[in-house]
């Protein structure tokens, strides 16, 4: 191989390790919240129903993950987990416990407790996360 050939090698070598190391950059975190339904082990939102969340539309969020009670039993169907960011531009929305609806403070979407759209520049809804109960153990993931 001469000098040409080896310099030209090493920086085509280097110019992949400079693009997989930006897209490593660019992939999600583990846990991260954005995806939604992501059915994984990190737990982003966990109460304890013996004494948390007892009223319709009462909640608890962390990251960037909101956990609402929809229902008055215990059962998973009475709960809802969604995304806080806004499926438009990626703004974190607004819960009113009162109307039971998120809203957009960027352009105005609004969602309601299931992540459905109820008004736009939105068009998609809220990613969902898995919600488990076992026993008054509650999480979300
Ligand atoms: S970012 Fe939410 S409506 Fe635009």
């Amino acid at each position: 191989m001469e000098r040409r050939d080896f310099i030209n090698a090493l920086g085509q070598a280097s110019m992949l390790i400079t693009v997989s190391g930006l897209a490593a950059a660019c992939s999600k975190s583990s846990g991260a919240p954005a995806g939604g339904n992501t059915g994984g082990t990190t737990t982003l939102v966990s109460a304890d129903l013996s004494s948390e969340l007892i009223a319709v539309g009462s909640f608890k969020s962390s990251h960037g993950v909101i956990l609402i009670r929809t229902g008055s039993t215990n059962n998973v169907t009475d709960f809802s987990a969604l995304s806080l960011t806004c499926t438009h531009m990626g703004c974190t929305i607004n819960y009113d416990q009162g109307t039971e609806q998120f809203k957009c403070p960027c352009h105005g979407s609004e969602f309601d407790v299931n992540g459905a759209v109820l008004q736009g520049p939105a068009a998609a809804p809220l990613p969902k996360f898995k919600i488990t109960i076992v026993g008054n153990a509650i999480t979300v993931s």
